[in-house]
C-alpha cells in the first residue's frame, strides 16, 4: 500500500480540510505533514462549522487515526484549546490523535520574535499568520529547536530557558517592546496536557501501516506557491508545501508516494503580501471576495481575490505530480456572466508560459474567457446536472494540465461534493 497525499496548488486556503474530511472515510490514517496552527481547515457538516490549525481533518471521522508528523510545529496552547475544544463537542481527541515526537514546538518567545521581525520589515513584511512559525522552523534547522518528544525529559524546562535566552539575545536587535514572560505559564500548562497524547516515533508506524496495507493519507497545510522552495519568495511559509515535503515530514520513502490529490479554487485567493499576477482590484474582486466568504480562518484577514491562474496552476500540478485534480468552490462563480483563466503571462513585451523568478516583476495576464452558467449550482449532486458552460470550463482546465478533475465541489456542506470516475 502507499501513500496518498493531499495538497493545495495555490496559496492556502483551497479547502483542504474539506476534502480531508471527505477522504477520511477511506483512509483509517491520516497525517499531516507540515506547517503549523497558522493554518485552518474549515470543515462543515450537520450544520455545524470548524477550523482545525493543528489538528487532522480525519478528527471527526470514527476508526480514523490522525497523526501529526515530525514536519509540523506546534504551538501547546493552541493545540490544547483545539483539542479541549473538539472533546467538549464529543470527540474522543485521545484515542483518534498522536504525535510525531520529532515535531517541533513553538515557544512563546517564537511568537515574539515573529511579531518583532515582522514588525522591522515595514512595507516589505511578509503577512505572516504571526504565530510564530518561521522563528519555530528556524530554531528547527538552526539546531536549535525543542521536540515534543522533549517534553518529558528531566532536563525539559532548562531546556525551555535555555532557548528563550538565547531568544531574548536575538530580540535585541529589533527596536520592539515585549513582554518575554507572557504567556509562559499557559504555555507550560499546555505541555501538562500535552504529555497525555501518545508521543510515537511516527515513522516507524507509518512504516508498519504500510506493511500492514493500511491506507494511508498525507495531509498539506497552506499551498504550493507558499513552498519555502518553489513559492514567490520570501513571501512564502517556512516549510516544503509540496508532495516531497509529505515524504520529508512524515517519514516515508519517495517510491511510496501513491495518489497525489492537488486541490484547487476554482478562482485564486491569496492571503498576506506578495506576487499575485490575476488580482483583481475592482468590483469583480469585492464579489468573489462576498460571494466566496474570503476572509481568513486563522487571522480573519479578507483574502485578495483574482481569477484562476493557469500558468502557476500547471506549476504546481508539475511540482507535485498531481494525478487527481479537485476542485472547490466552482459555486461562487455563479453570479459571474463571464469567467476568466489566466493562460500565460506578458513580461517585458513578451508572453511567457512559466512562473517567473523575480517575484517582483510586473505582469500581465494573458486572459482567456468563458461564457457563466448564470446557474446556482449549490443543490446539484450528479454530474449530469452541471452546466455545460462549467464543463468546458473544467474541460480546459483538465487539456492545459493533463490532469483530470476528479472531485467538483459545490459548497463547503459535506453533501455538496460530487465525484467523477
Ligand atoms: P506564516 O507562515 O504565518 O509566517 O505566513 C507566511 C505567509 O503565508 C503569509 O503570507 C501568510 O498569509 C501565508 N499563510 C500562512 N499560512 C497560511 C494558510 O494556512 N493559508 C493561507 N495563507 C497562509
Amino acid at each position: 500500500m502507499n501513500v496518498d497525499v493531499v495538497l493545495g496548488l495555490q496559496w492556502g486556503d483551497e479547502g483542504k480540510g474539506k476534502i480531508v474530511d471527505y477522504l477520511a472515510q477511506r483512509y483509517p490514517v491520516i497525517a499531516r505533514f507540515q506547517g503549523g496552527p497558522n493554518a485552518g481547515h474549515s470543515l462543515h457538516f450537520d450544520g455545524t462549522s470548524f477550523v482545525l490549525h493543528s489538528v487532522p481533518a480525519g478528527i471527526f471521522r470514527n476508526n480514523t487515526m490522525n497523526i501529526i508528523g515530525n514536519g509540523v510545529v506546534i504551538d501547546p496552547v493552541i493545540f490544547a484549546e483545539e483539542c479541549r475544544s473538539l472533546e467538549a463537542l464529543g470527540i474522543p481527541v485521545r484515542d483518534r490523535l498522536m504525535i510525531s515526537k520529532k515535531a517541533h514546538l513553538i515557544l512563546p518567545t517564537h511568537r515574539i520574535i515573529d511579531a518583532a521581525s515582522e514588525h522591522s520589515k515595514g512595507a516589505s513584511r511578509i503577512g505572516s499568520t504571526l504565530k510564530g512559525i518561521s522563528p519555530a522552523y528556524m530554531d528547527k534547522t538552526g539546531r536549535n529547536g525543542i521536540r515534543v518528544g522533549d517534553i518529558i525529559a528531566h532536563d525539559f524546562r532548562d531546556r525551555f530557558l535555555a532557548l528563550k535566552s538565547k531568544h531574548i539575545v536575538f530580540l535585541r536587535q529589533f527596536d520592539y517592546a515585549y513582554d518575554a514572560d507572557q504567556g509562559e505559564e499557559n504555555w507550560l500548562g499546555a505541555i501538562e496536557y500535552m504529555k497525555r497524547f501518545p508521543l510515537i516515533d511516527a515513522e516507524y508506524y507509518l512504516a508498519d501501516c504500510l506493511r500492514e496495507n493500511k491506507r494511508v493519507l498525507a495531509e498539506g497545510a497552506q499551498g504550493t506557491l507558499l513552498d519555502i522552495d518553489f513559492g514567490s519568495y520570501p513571501y512564502v511559509t517556512s516549510s516544503s508545501t509540496t508532495c516531497a515535503g509529505a515524504c520529508t515530514g512524515l517519514g516515508f520513502p519517495p517510491t511510496r508516494v501513491g495518489r497525489v490529490y492537488g486541490i484547487f479554487k476554482a478562482y485564486c485567493t491569496r492571503v498576506g503580501s506578495g506576487p499575485f499576477p490575476t488580482e483583481l482590484h475592482d468590483k469583480t474582486g469585492e464579489m468573489l471576495r462576498e460571494q466566496g466568504k474570503e476572509f481568513g480562518a486563522t487571522t480573519g484577514r479578507p483574502r485578495r481575490t483574482g481569477w484562476l491562474d493557469l500558468v502557476a496552476l500547471k506549476y504546481a500540478v508539475t511540482l507535485n505530480g498531481v494525478t487527481d485534480l479537485i476542485m472547490m468552490k466552482a459555486d461562487v462563480l455563479d453570479a459571474f456572466d463571464t469567467v476568466k483563466i489566466a493562460t500565460s503571462y506578458i513580461i517585458d513585451g513578451k508572453e511567457i508560459g512559466c512562473v517567473p523568478f523575480d517575484t517582483h516583476t510586473p505582469i500581465t495576464p494573458v486572459y482567456r474567457e468563458f461564457r457563466g452558467w448564470g446557474k446556482n449550482l449549490s443543490a446539484i449532486r450528479k454530474e449530469e446536472e452541471l452546466p455545460y458552460q462549467l464543463m468546458a470550463y473544467i474541460r480546459f482546465i483538465e487539456e492545459a494540465t493533463g490532469v483530470p478533475v476528479k472531485i467538483i465541489s459545490l459548497g463547503p456542506d459535506r453533501e455538496q461534493t460530487i465525484i467523477r470516475d
